[in-house]
């Protein structure tokens, strides 16, 4: 089948972050200091992203602000004519390193908040980071950037959610990004502490819906659904190795951030493969792309265009193979899995859990 061209590439510069979010979607099995790439690997990464056709870039973690060469990176990715977007939980986003940043050219910066006061934020990220953050938001909107924010929504902090919306509108966000948690990585250790009550997601919903009218167009609200919650799953990344790609800080290339937990992949590495060739040669890109891999009942679904079949690694994840359908899907012969847990979570209180923190 022909490859289309990647359209934003994922940099996650490094997996060490000060915070410990129980939702975290990097994998058990954290990269350390001393295997992540370096600069010159990481400029040869940007120039090959723009070889392929890559128009953006994101750079994440962890936190990409630990990596002192951040700003050479976005400068150069600016050169190359990339729109760049940062997405950091603000910690150490000083006057100094915003105003560097800014010179180096990033356009957009993406900050996540845990809840809407500190009483709660503190205690999920694992660290006193709330009041880091408003003081962030505050330097970015005086910068003159745009300023994006995110909050991962679970059952610890879905009550909150109309003060949420407030509280990023009041620190001047311009789009907000309500995410339900989706269980890869830390997240999936952690999913019985973190899955909400049903109840609890169709009043937040409806939080949703009333901050939509009350607020209008002051802020762009952006409600990620629930997957575990819905009947048929998503279309995961747009289709597998179809419109992005992501570098991983040991230098592995990923069709997707969790996919380094599919164990029966073997993914390709920049230091010794080109990025042009892994996007279009790779069998690890090529394994999941079109439909001719897909197993019954995707196989003959009239649905197989629209989602894909699902997440490949919420596949392999909850059944061993990533070839499943994914059991969010009500077709799919495991969906028992991912009803099972969701029954479970009705007598569930809203207390804040006893989480299990990745490392830093
Ligand atoms: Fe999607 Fe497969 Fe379910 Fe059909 S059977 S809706 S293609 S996941
Ligand atoms: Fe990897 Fe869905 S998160 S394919």
């Amino acid at each position: 089948m022909p490859v289309n061209l990647p359209y934003a590439l994922t940099a996650e510069l490094t997996h060490r972050c000060p915070l410990s979010c129980p939702y975290c979607s990097n994998p058990l099995e954290l990269q350390k200091r001393e295997n992540e790439l370096s600069t010159d690997q990481w400029l040869s990464v940007l120039e090959q992203a723009d070889e392929l056709g890559v128009a953006q870039v994101h750079f994440t973690g962890g936190e990409p602000l630990l990596r002192p060469d951040l700003e050479r990176l976005v400068r150069r990715a600016r050169e190359l004519g990339l729109y760049v977007n940062l997405i950091t939980s603000g910690v150490g986003l000083s006057d100094q390193r915003l105003r560097q940043l800014t010179e180096a050219g990033v356009d957009s910066i993406q900050l996540s908040v845990q809840a809407a006061s500190s009483e709660l934020a503190d205690p999920i990220a694992g660290f006193p980071a709330h009041e880091l953050k408003r003081q962030a938001a505050r330097r970015i909107r005086d910068i003159g950037l745009p300023l994006h924010m995110n909050v991962v929504l679970h059952r610890a902090n879905l009550h909150q959610l109309e003060d949420i919306i407030e509280l990023c509108v009041s620190w001047g966000a311009e789009r907000l990004e309500l995410a339900n948690a989706q269980y890869y990585g830390w997240a999936l250790r952690n999913v019985q502490q973190l899955l909400p009550r049903r109840e609890q997601l169709q009043e937040a919903e409806a939080a949703y819906a009333r901050a939509q009218r009350r607020y209008g167009r002051q802020i762009e609200l952006l409600w990620i659904l629930p997957d575990y919650f819905e009947d048929f799953p998503k279309p995961c990344m747009g289709g597998w190795g179809q419109v992005s790609l992501t570098v991983a800080p040991d230098g592995r290339v990923l069709p997707c951030t969790a996919a380094s937990e599919i164990r029966t992949l073997t993914f390709e590495n920049v230091r010794e493969r080109g990025l042009v060739w892994v996007w279009r040669d790779s069998p690890s890109f090529n394994a999941y792309r079109g439909s001719d891999w897909m197993p019954e009942p995707c196989r003959s679904c009239e649905r197989r265009e629209l989602d894909y079949g699902g997440c490949r690694c919420q596949a392999f994840l909850l059944t061993g193979d990533a070839r499943a359908t994914d059991p969010v899907c009500i077709r799919s012969p495991h969906r028992g899995i991912v009803s099972d847990r969701v029954g479970t979570m009705a007598g569930a209180d809203t207390g804040l859990p006893d989480y299990s923190y990745r490392g830093r």
